[in-house]
């Protein structure tokens, strides 16, 4: 038996698309986080966090064709990724999962995933 990636087994590309677009959504209303994304890009930065995602969980590979690797902690290096950041990062993308509303298992994964590769970005401490 072949194995239905996770990809499919949300729904594929609309699935991504709306996720990543209600994350947008929430990443425009956060005072931290907003500045930080190109302010005049908002609809490339979408085409290109969707289609690294699809990517990653089985589906096409037109984010690697385009981008090359993907190199997430060398490319949020001018960013400064605190652990507060990191939490509205988490809590931005927890209330698109809230909107897509996906079965439990598959929110599980995402939320798990979503979870070490944000904790993996952080890359500032403002204490030091
Ligand atoms: C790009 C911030 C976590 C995946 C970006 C950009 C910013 C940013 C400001 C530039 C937007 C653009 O022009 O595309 C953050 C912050 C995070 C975070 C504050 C908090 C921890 C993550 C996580 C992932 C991720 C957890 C993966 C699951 C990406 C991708 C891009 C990107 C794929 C586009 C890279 C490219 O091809 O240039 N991020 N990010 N980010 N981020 Fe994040």
């Amino acid at each position: 038996m072949t194995q239905q990636t996770l990809f499919d087994a949300v729904g594929g590309e609309p699935f991504f698309r709306s996720l990543v677009h209600e994350f947008y959504e929430r990443v425009w209303a956060d005072a931290v986080l907003r500045p930080m994304y190109p302010q005049d890009d908002r609809a490339g930065a979408e085409d290109r966090l969707a289609l690294f995602l699809m990517q990653y969980w089985g589906g096409p590979g037109t984010y690697s064709a385009q981008r090359g690797h993907p190199r997430l902690r060398m490319r949020h290096h001018p960013f400064p990724i605190d652990l507060d950041a990191r939490e509205r990062w988490i809590a931005a993308m927890h209330g698109a999962l809230d909107a897509l509303a996906p079965a439990p298992l598959h929110r599980a994964e995402l939320e798990d995933y979503f979870d070490r590769a944000a904790t993996a970005m952080i890359n500032h401490n403002p204490l030091l």
